[in-house]
């Protein structure tokens, strides 16, 4: 017999509940259902939600006048997520840049969820993306028996979207070589997709846009040509502004993973994550809060995004290794490990740090104690 936990009967294999990342369109059915049903806004054509719909979608919070309470899945300025949504109702397509960690991949994910119910159509850039798949390829062994034929062609993200009328997700546009980056040109600017080998072309259907996410960091790794950037409203996403705004998105995003991944229960660890974050943002900016010392920058990213795969992580240690409560010990193998990431410049930084600030910061001393215990 089985020792391993059993399923639940009733509840089959594959489902949401099973899934270990489900999509943003699946996880949130629920608040996307509710706002559709109250929605009595224009839509633009193929969209699922109006543009005030997507919006409080995105950012949360109660709607007026229901009972309805929508979870913020991104937090900070309505203004830059008014700007990137009507941007998707207008002929030119949205380019979300900022630092590594700063949601652009979240932001773009629930985009697509809310507008076309839809957030697979992706294609990730590296630089080994090619024109292919991006637009379509071909089943060579159909190919070589039937020559070009509809039912040889294999439709790409892109030729999907165009399809069906949804939104199509570019992810670190910039890592992908120019000539694979000038293949959208077209696509965006007379929305069509020339098939030559079967001599017709496909027309996008209205609802059909593209999300391309790049990385600030990524910059000089290929530019964005000037007659693609002409195609795209550019929208910067900021590191939080405050610290209290990036410790309310760690301690919620924390909190989400924690049940998603079932870890078992540690109480909400307010003061270990106040801490990770004040240190990545000490360090970030290359001063203390109090503006008293300066420091030495880490050549490693600090986001937010870190902060809080530090603290999932502290999680999973003191639930599984340690006293059930997120302690000091659980997160400074995390913290060190995120900011040595060059390990001859980075712990130069490090242990000055260490040293002036955290060694004489009152109630960091149990803190201080973890981070020498490491390097023993
Ligand atoms: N302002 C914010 N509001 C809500 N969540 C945030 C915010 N900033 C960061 N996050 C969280 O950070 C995590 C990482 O974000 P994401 O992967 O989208 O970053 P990214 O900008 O795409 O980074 P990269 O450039 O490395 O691809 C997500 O879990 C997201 O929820
Ligand atoms: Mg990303």
């Amino acid at each position: 017999m089985s020792t391993r936990p059993s399923r639940d009967a009733d509840t089959p294999v594959g489902a949401v509940a099973d899934i270990l990342r489900p999509h943003a369109e699946d996880l949130y059915a629920g608040e996307l259902a509710a706002l559709a049903a109250i929605d009595e806004r224009p839509r633009p054509p193929g969209w699922l939600l109006s543009p005030w719909a997507v919006v409080r979608y995105i950012l949360g919070g109660r709607v007026a006048g229901s009972d309805i309470d929508i979870s913020p899945k991104y937090v900070g300025q309505q203004r830059l997520i008014e700007i990137a949504v009507a941007t998707l109702a207008t002929d030119r397509a949205l380019l979300l840049l900022g630092v590594p960690g700063t949601a652009k991949t979240w932001v773009s994910e629930h985009l697509a969820a809310a507008i076309s119910g839809d957030s697979t159509l992706l294609v990730q850039g590296t630089a080994g993306t090619t024109e292919e798949t991006l637009r379509y390829g071909w089943n060579y062994a159909r190919l070589l028996t039937e020559g070009p034929s509809p039912e040889a062609l294999v439709p790409g993200p892109v030729y999907r979207g165009m399809q069906r009328g949804s939104i199509v997700r570019v992810e670190e546009l910039t890592r992908m070589p120019a000539e694979v980056q000038d293949a959208l040109v077209t696509v965006l600017s007379e929305k069509v997709l020339p098939v030559p080998e079967l001599d017709t072309e496909i027309a996008a259907v209205r609802g059909f846009n593209l999300i391309a996410t790049a990385n600030d960091r990524d910059r000089g790794v290929n530019e964005l040509s000037s007659a693609l950037r002409r195609r795209f409203n550019t929208v910067v996403l900021p590191l939080p502004a405050t610290a209290e705004e990036e410790i309310a998105i760690v301690s919620r995003r924390v909190g989400e993973l924690g049940a998603a991944l079932a870890l078992p229960d540690v109480p909400a660890a307010a003061d270990e994550i106040t801490r990770v974050v004040t240190i990545f943002r000490e360090l970030r900016s290359g001063a203390t809060t109090d503006q008293r010392t300066s420091l030495k920058i880490p050549t490693g990213t600090l986001s937010t995004a870190e902060a809080i795969s530090v603290v999932t992580n502290g999680l999973a240690l003191a639930a599984h290794f340690g006293d059930g409560v997120l302690g000091a010990r659980d997160v400074a193998a995390g913290i060190v490990g995120a900011v040595v990431s060059d390990p001859v410049r980075d712990s130069v930084a490090w242990r000055e740090y260490l040293e002036t600030v955290v060694r004489d910061r009152p109630g960091w001393g149990d803190f201080y104690d973890a981070c020498v215990a490491l390097e023993e």
